[in-house]
């Protein structure tokens, strides 16, 4: 019979004899499972574990301070590092959604590296990798087609020279939020929707510039905190808006308006392998979206996205 505070004991207990006195790092993603991950190992082995959270220009608005102040709370030992600058050099001009994901990936190595080189006598890399991620990567990353190459698995490059921990890997989202209650995790991190590791990057149709970021940090902002406000945050199971690569007319005053459109999205979903979209009510949606139009600059169109996965995916990219 699975119960969280036997997962916990056993897990610890594991942890405890596979690292010994040897030291971790680990990258927090300010999402459920790295953070659940890390505090398990930082159970087991204390201040032997380094994490190191990168904010690469690509977060929710405010997430970076916020989420690095949570996991100070937690008494975790972590390295905030600013590197927005380097992800959007990496970034500039590539459109193509694998083109992002794989700059991404290479520029979180080089970020992440130069940390963990820094900690004398590193051995390990903690990863929050939950059984979907390992299913997912190996079932669609076959010879024939990569349909999104989920940069967080298996993406260890050879100089790194560590060993790697999972101890989520056996579990789903579900499980992993029941093992971060038990562990006394602040809601605001286990309540928290998934967010992909590329974050704002793959709901930015086209290239990436910091003045999209900021709108559709803004965007985002709005929807995220109208969800919270209505009470229908917990009611869904992942969130977000999307910068189309689309300008429409429309009218403010006497003017003739030409601007961008965002779409919104929210879903229903057990593990993100299918999803349903929430019929969210109409006058939330009406009230959000007229707050985007009248508080974002630059955004005249607001619409809502219906489709299912399958065919369609959460992410547009
Ligand atoms: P899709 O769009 O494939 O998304 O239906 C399923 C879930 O995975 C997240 N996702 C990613 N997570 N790196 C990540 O860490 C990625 O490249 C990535 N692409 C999609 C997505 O947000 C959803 O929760």
């Amino acid at each position: 019979d699975w119960t969280s505070d036997v997962f916990i004991d056993i897990t610890i207990d594991e942890l405890k004899q596979t690292l010994g006195d040897d030291k971790v790092v680990m990258g927090l993603s300010g999402g459920v499972d790295s953070s659940v991950a890390a505090t398990l190992i930082h159970r087991a082995i204390g201040e032997n574990l380094t994490c190191v959270f990168v904010d690469n220009g690509l977060l929710r608005k405010s997430e970076f301070e916020e989420v690095l102040e949570s996991y100070k709370g937690l008494g975790l030992n972590v390295i905030g590092v600013d590197a927005k600058a380097k992800f959007y050099a990496a970034l500039a001009g590539i459109s193509d959604p694998e083109g992002k994901r794989k700059a991404i990936g290479r520029t979180f190595i080089e970020v992440f590296d130069e940390e963990a080189s820094k900690i004398t006598g590193v051995k390990w890399l903690g990863q929050g990798t939950i059984y979907p991620d390992v299913i997912e990567s190996v079932s669609v990353n076959g010879p024939s087609a990569t349909i999104k190459s989920h940069h967080n698995v298996g993406g260890l490059p050879d100089f790194m020279k560590l060993k790697v921990v999972e101890p989520l890997k056996t579990l789903f989202k579900d499980g992993v939020r029941e093992v971060g209650r038990a562990l006394e995790i602040p809601e605001n991190i286990i309540g928290r929707h998934p967010f992909p590791g590329p974050g704002l990057a793959i709901r930015i149709l086209g290239d990436i510039t910091p003045e999209k970021v900021q709108t559709l940090q803004e965007v985002d902002a709005i929807f995220i905190q109208g969800l919270r406000d209505h009470g229908l945050y917990d009611e869904v199971w992942q969130a977000g808006a999307i910068l189309l690569p689309v300008q429409s007319v429309g009218v403010m005053g006497d003017e003739r308006t030409y601007e961008r459109v965002v779409a919104l999205r929210a879903v229903s979903s057990v593990d993100g392998m299918t999803a349903d979209w929430v019929h969210l009510p109409y006058e939330f949606l009406g009230k959000v979206s007229n707050d985007i139009i009248n508080k974002v600059k630059g955004v005249n169109r607001v619409v809502y996205d219906i489709s299912s996965k399958p065919p369609a995916t959460i992410e547009w990219e």
